[in-house]
C-alpha cells in the first residue's frame, strides 16, 4: 500500500521544499466548481498538504488522502486548521468511500502533481457517481520538474544530477502537453465536460532550496549519504552560480472536468 518513493527522509524534502500553491489557483478551482463553505473536496494524492492547505480557506472540509504514510505524517504536521481530515490510501480505494460520499455529497477530487502515480481512466470513473452536480474533478501541476526546464540553469543542474544517478532524466511527472492531452481525451471519455485554466507566477530559488527540490524527488534509497551531501550541493552550486539569479517561471495547470 506505501509508495516507497516518499517515504523515509524524501518526506521531510517535500514537506521543507517543494513549494505550495498560488490562492489564484485555488480561486480557479472555486470557480470551476462554485465551492462553498457547505461543500467537501477530496484532495488525493495529497503528499504533505501543499494543496490541501489553501483549499481548507475556500470550502467547508478537505480530505487529504495518500498511500504514503510518512506524507500524511508531515501533512499533519504543517497545518492546524480545524476543517482537515486524512484517509491513508490510494487512487483504487476511491470507490470505497462511496457510503461516504455516494449520493453526490463531493464537490471536487484534486488530484495535483499526482495523476502520473494512477490509474487515470479507472479513477476518473470511480470518481464521478460521488460528485455533487456541478461538481468536478482537477487535475492540476504546479511548473515543470526543476531538471526539465528549458532554461540556463535548469540544464546545467541536469547535467549534475543524471551524473550523480548514472541516467538521462526524462521524467515529466504528467505536466508535458502529450499527457495533458491525454488526461483531457480520459476526461471527456469518462462523461465530464473539460475545460483547462492557467496560473502563472515567477520564483527566484536559492541552491538550497534547488538541492532540496531534487531530494524531494529521489527514491530515499537514492538519496546520497549524509556525508556526501556538501559535495553534491557543491557540484549543483557550481553548476548554476553562472546563470544567477535562479529564475523560474512557473505555470500552474488546472485541467477540470465538470461533472
Ligand atoms: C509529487 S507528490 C504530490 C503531493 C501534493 N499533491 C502536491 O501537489 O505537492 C505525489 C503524491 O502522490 C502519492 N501517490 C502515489 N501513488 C498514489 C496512488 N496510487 N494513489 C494516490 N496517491 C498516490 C504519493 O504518495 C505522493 O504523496
Amino acid at each position: 500500500m506505501t509508495t516507497p518513493a516518499f517515504g523515509g527522509e524524501v518526506s521531510e524534502f517535500y514537506q521543507r521544499f517543494r513549494r505550495g500553491y498560488p490562492p489564484e489557483a485555488v480561486d480557479e478551482l472555486a470557480a470551476a466548481f462554485t465551492l462553498t463553505r457547505d461543500d467537501v473536496v477530496l484532495d488525493l494524492g495529497c503528499g504533505t498538504g501543499q494543496l490541501t492547505r489553501v483549499l481548507t480557506a475556500r470550502t467547508g472540509a478537505v480530505l487529504g488522502m495518500d498511500p504514503e504514510p510518512a506524507m500524511l505524517a508531515r501533512a499533519r504536521q504543517a497545518t492546524s486548521a480545524p476543517n482537515v481530515g486524512r484517509l491513508l490510501g490510494a487512487d483504487t480505494d476511491v470507490s470505497a468511500l462511496s457510503p461516504l460520499f455516494g449520493h453526490g455529497r463531493l464537490a471536487a477530487v484534486t488530484v495535483a502533481r499526482a495523476l502520473h502515480w494512477m490509474d487515470h481512466e479507472r479513477l476518473f470513473s470511480a470518481v464521478r457517481p460521488l460528485l455533487r452536480p456541478g461538481g468536478g474533478i482537477a487535475v492540476v501541476t504546479n511548473g515543470e520538474p526543476l531538471w526539465l526546464q528549458d532554461t540556463a540553469w535548469p540544464a546545467a543542474l541536469r547535467d549534475v544530477v543524471s551524473a550523480y544517478l548514472g541516467t538521462p532524466l526524462r521524467s515529466t511527472c504528467g505536466t508535458d502537453t502529450a499527457s495533458q492531452e491525454r488526461y483531457a481525451a480520459a476526461l471527456s471519455a469518462a462523461g465530464y465536460a473539460v475545460d483547462q485554466r492557467v496560473v502563472e507566477y515567477a520564483t527566484t530559488l536559492t541552491v538550497e532550496e534547488i538541492v532540496g527540490g531534487v531530494f524531494s524527488a529521489m527514491s530515499p534509497g537514492r538519496l546520497p549519504a549524509l556525508d556526501a551531501r556538501p559535495a553534491f550541493t557543491d557540484r549543483v552550486r557550481a553548476a548554476v552560480a553562472p546563470h544567477a539569479p535562479l529564475r523560474e517561471a512557473v505555470r500552474v495547470r488546472l485541467l477540470t472536468g465538470t461533472r
